[in-house]
């Protein structure tokens, strides 16, 4: 009988659902020890994966600050499914194809502009709340690992401010994220004022008309930065583009239908996101997103820019999503919790995920990041046809 107790026990907990993890262990939490104090940062030297930086914030950060970096929305099933979705495709990697120059596929061109890699800077509020130089941390952070940066529109810093911390040389490129509100005159202000500052584009939110439902950060009065009900419509988009010259970027993409329509009304690129998770729980993976729309019309992809976001952590995430054809790939609060580091924690990140993405790349047989074949993912895990 009880050898029989046992075994039923083994069965069900073998067969019981993996439990959720918020950071897979990397090691770091053993390699620091049980007395490692509360409220340090552990060596930049040791943060040896973008997810140890999760473990770090936590561990530094006052509660309140890092549960409004951290907070999904609702029962946050979106923010974990945005991290596990990427493990649920598996590679087909492409044995002795010969893959030595990969590293130098990095370079990606968004919206016309150079940058050295392909990902960015997804546009997060209130960098304040982890190191007081706040979002300057992220501009320098970006040019010297020559990436784009979105700066948000609610930040710590003003558009202004953030634009001072740009090198003087004016090389840099920064493009801006803004809400739209019912009052335009300061919706004007803020598309003259971007653009003043140098702004080479407007990224334009539209997964968040209301505020959102997050109880992790509710907990400590902080709610979402922008709690404006808005009426946001295909008209207003029309209207914004009339009252400025930048390129508008839709984001917060997340139906083959609605990327149709980006195109068909000439957007110049869409940025495929669930908002990490935070706005409307349920909504789907960008990964799902985008294999839905290949599955819909592969050639959506050339059609128009489309960029994505919402868990992404390792070079293979970022590679999942170029399968399918996505140009860059943004990161949040990865980049918040390595701004508790200042400047060195942002490109500490940047060289991170760039040796990533090189070394996967290469392990998967991919000679070039910008021309993966989709056949080197088996999607069927994740497709409705099953390609
Ligand atoms: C603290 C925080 C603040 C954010 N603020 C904004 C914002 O003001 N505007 C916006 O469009 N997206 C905002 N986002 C969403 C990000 O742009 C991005 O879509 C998301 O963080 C990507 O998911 P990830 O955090 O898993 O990488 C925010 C995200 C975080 C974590």
């Amino acid at each position: 009988m009880h050898s029989f107790i046992t075994l039923a026990t083994l069965i069900v907990a073998a067969s019981a659902a993996r439990p959720f993890l918020n950071e897979p262990d990397t090691g770091l939490e053993e390699y620091l020890g049980t007395d490692f104090p509360v409220g340090k940062l552990p060596n930049l030297t040791d943060i040896r994966g973008i997810p140890d930086f999760d473990f770090a914030a936590r561990n530094y950060l006052n509660a309140s600050s890092y549960s409004f970096y951290r907070t999904g929305a609702a029962g946050e099933w979106s923010y974990r499914n945005n991290l596990e979705a990427f493990s649920r495709v598996r590679w087909r990697p492409q044995a002795l194809n010969d893959v030595h120059s990969v590293a130098s596929t990095l370079p990606t061109k968004i919206l016309g502009h150079n940058f050295s890699a392909p990902f960015f800077i997804a546009p997060a509020t209130r960098a304040g709340l982890a190191h007081e130089a706040a979002e300057s941390n992220l501009v320098k952070g970006a040019y010297a690992g020559d990436i784009l940066y979105i700066t948000a529109i609610y930040a710590t810093l003003s558009i202004e401010q953030i634009a001072a911390a740009k090198p003087a040389n004016g090389s840099q490129v920064l493009f801006q994220q803004l809400y739209a509100a019912a009052n335009l005159t300061a919706v004007q202000n803020n598309l003259d004022r971007a653009k003043a500052a140098g702004s080479k584009a407007i990224v334009f939110t539209i997964d968040a008309p209301a505020t959102s439902t997050r109880h992790r950060a509710a907990r400590y009065d902080l709610g979402n930065a922008n709690s404006d009900t808005a009426t946001l419509t295909w008209a207003l988009y029309a209207q914004l583009r009339n009252m400025t010259s930048l390129p508008i970027i839709l984001k917060g993409i997340t139906t083959v239908d609605d990327v149709r329509k980006a195109i068909s009304v000439g957007a110049p690129a869409i940025y495929v996101s669930n908002h990490g998770g935070r706005q409307l729980d349920g909504s789907p993976s960008p990964l799902e997103v985008c294999l839905e729309v290949y599955e819909n019309d592969p050639t959506m992809f050339q059609k128009i820019e489309i960029y994505a976001d919402s868990g992404v952590r390792y070079g293979t995430d970022v590679l999942k999503l170029l399968a399918l054809g996505v140009r860059a790939v943004g990161l949040g609060r990865p980049f918040m919790y390595a701004n508790a580091y200042g400047v060195e924690g942002v490109t500490h990140l940047i060289e991170l995920l760039k040796t990533e993405i090189a070394a996967d790349a290469a392990n998967a047989g991919i000679q070039d990041v910008h021309r993966i074949q989709r056949e080197r993912v088996n999607w069927k895990p994740l497709t409705t046809n099953g390609f």
